[in-house]
């Protein structure tokens, strides 16, 4: 077994998802919807552990990673098992962490995220589930993409599109604010998902969740 495997195992996810305990050496820097991340105490990496519901998505992401090795807006992965994947840890906050903090996210950087997606799709893959928590501003102000489990479903997944409009038509007006609250933006979320969905269903081609 290896020392990464040794950590995975200190890691007691219940039944319902929730984090029973974990080993000291990793501290825990994130919650998806499949997985806990936790950085590696005194490393530059992060390891992705799967919920046990969720744990095949582990081999379909690693084989997108490998697809993107080289292109430097994505982690390298170090290591992965049936349930994890080891990977850079990428230092810097989420664009939803930055928009709750006030920090100003620039066209700029929203044009960066563009070219790192199409130089995915260049790979032949189809870049999906791109949201504010799947997208890390780092400390110098360049952006990097993580979570591409999806990377290579077929239906076309409109998030991006979407949150690029809003930032035009809403974000960068002015009057609005920088600064907005956690609970809002996952109101805001909530809202979107819940009014698009009957609309996914009847246009299944080029909507996705
Ligand atoms: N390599 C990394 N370096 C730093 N932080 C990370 C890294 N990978 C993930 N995170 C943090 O952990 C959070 C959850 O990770 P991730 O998005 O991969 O999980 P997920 O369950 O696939 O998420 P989703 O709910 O979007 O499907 C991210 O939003 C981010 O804050
Ligand atoms: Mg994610």
């Amino acid at each position: 077994m290896n020392i990464y495997q040794t950590l995975v195992e200190t890691v007691i996810i219940s039944n319902k998802n929730h984090l029973i305990r974990y080993s000291d050496s990793l501290k825990l820097i994130g919650i998806g919807r499949s997985a806990f991340v936790f950085r590696i105490k005194a490393s530059n990496l992060a390891i992705k552990i799967f919920f046990p519901a969720y744990k095949d998505l582990a081999k379909e992401e690693v084989e997108v990673y490998r697809a993107l090795r080289g292109i430097p807006y994505f982690p390298t992965v170090h290591d992965s098992g049936s349930n994890y994947i080891v990977m850079d840890y990428i230092e810097g906050d989420t664009i939803f962490d930055c928009v709750t903090q006030g920090t100003t996210i620039t066209p700029e950087q929203l044009k960066e995220v563009d070219y790192a997606l199409s130089l995915a799709a260049d790979q032949k893959l189809n870049p999906s589930d791109i949201h504010l928590r799947n997208i890390i501003i780092t400390p110098k102000g360049r952006i990097m993409l993580i979570d591409v489990a999806r990377f290579r479903q077929e239906k076309n997944c409109m998030q991006w599109r979407h949150l690029k409009t809003a930032y035009h038509h809403i974000y960068k007006k002015r009057f609005f604010p920088k600064k907005i609250p956690a609970i809002v933006l996952n109101i805001i979320a909530f809202i979107y998902k819940k009014r698009l969905l009957p609309f996914y269903r009847s246009n299944r081609k080029s909507y996705s969740s």
